[in-house]
């Protein structure tokens, strides 16, 4: 009897290491949002004409909420709470009625080069209160579930040549255990999940043909558990593009909302084209509409041009 009651709150303190956020459904149970990426530039590049067009599609979807996939603020995150790049790259940007929805927030790297306590410092969410951001969380929606996921201290690079960049660590060391950590609480959280739709929210792309590519670690460490767990969909910025992915050994779509402000990049890994659906080079966005059996998924330039469009649909039968 002890003994059970020992390993049921064991099971419990472990599966809760994640915070869980709780995000209500729209009335007729369905779910909309924008993701955008890789844009705090006080509005220069496109950052505001992406903004405005964000704005007109959310009012359109009547959106639940934003997705940000990190890099929110260039060249190094916040300097602290106090960082005025907080109002000239945020809230004086995303001004649209539409968007004054919760933000869903990750950190990318060069948020990693400023303050990262600030950025998850629930001060800033007093100061606009649509600013949420942890380091790895869950927001539970009932019809899908998201798991976000703190992707930096995967990257060997960061910390092995970090060149003339401060990343700062605190927090994250030793790396190993917070690493060996997250990717425990993350499979126990998706075992657990009994959401009919999964998606896995990070910074660092799992699969990419854009400027970066590819990130090794997340493929070595992440996608299997990703896999093993039938994730619907991996959704990720950094490469500063829009692109959208199907995984060749699974029913996942791999897809990159990295097109916030600076783009143009103009390099792209020709060599690597199993699987690609859709790749631009520029500046945009991407919405989801999601349905209990049906999401549709759209990609966006800076014009609200419709760029690329797909249905994504689950038998009635799927697997919880
Ligand atoms: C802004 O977007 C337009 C249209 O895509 C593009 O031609 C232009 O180069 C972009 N400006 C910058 C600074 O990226
Ligand atoms: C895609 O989904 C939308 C609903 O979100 C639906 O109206 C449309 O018919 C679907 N398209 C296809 C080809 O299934």
């Amino acid at each position: 009897m002890g003994g059970w009651l020992l390993i049921l709150l064991m099971s419990v303190s472990v599966s809760a290491e994640l915070p869980r956020l709780e995000q209500p459904l729209k009335g007729d149970g369905t779910l909309s949002f924008v993701v955008i990426g890789d844009w705090g530039r006080k509005g220069t590049y496109n950052q505001s004409e992406v903004a405005t067009q964000m704005g007109s599609v959310a009012a359109k979807l009547n959106i639940d909420f934003v997705i940000s996939t990190g890099d929110n603020f260039y060249d190094d995150g916040l300097t602290g709470i106090d960082d005025p790049s907080f109002e000239t790259s945020f809230s004086n940007i995303y001004t649209a009625k539409s968007l004054q929805k919760q933000w869903y927030n990750v950190l990318g790297n060069h948020d990693y080069r400023g303050d990262v306590e600030a950025q998850l410092n629930p001060i800033l969410h007093k100061i606009d209160h649509r600013w949420i951001c942890q380091r790895s969380f869950i927001v539970d929606t009932e019809i899908a579930e998201f798991f976000f996921v703190d992707t930096t201290p995967f990257v060997d690079k960061y910390f092995l040549e970090p060149k003339d960049h401060k990343y700062d660590w605190r927090g994250v060391l030793p790396r190993e255990k917070y690493l060996s950590n997250l990717l425990k609480d993350l499979e126990i959280a998706l075992e657990d999940s009994t959401a009919k739709w999964k998606i896995v929210v990070g910074h660092h792309p799992v699969r990419s043909i854009g400027h970066h590519g590819d990130t090794q670690e997340l493929i070595t460490q992440l996608l299997p558990i990703l896999e093993a767990n039938n994730v619907d969909m991996y959704v990720n910025g950094h490469d500063h593009c829009l692109e959208h992915i199907s995984s060749t050994s699974s029913q996942m779509q791999f897809l990159t909302s990295g097109g916030g402000s600076k783009a143009w990049k103009g390099d792209m890994d020709k060599d690597k084209r199993d699987g690609v659906k859709f790749y631009y080079d520029g500046q945009g966005f991407m919405s989801v509409e999601l349905q209990q059996t049906n999401a549709k998924l759209v990609y966006y330039d800076i014009f609200g041009k419709v760029l690329h469009v797909f249905n994504l649909s689950k038998g009635l039968n799927s697997a919880m």
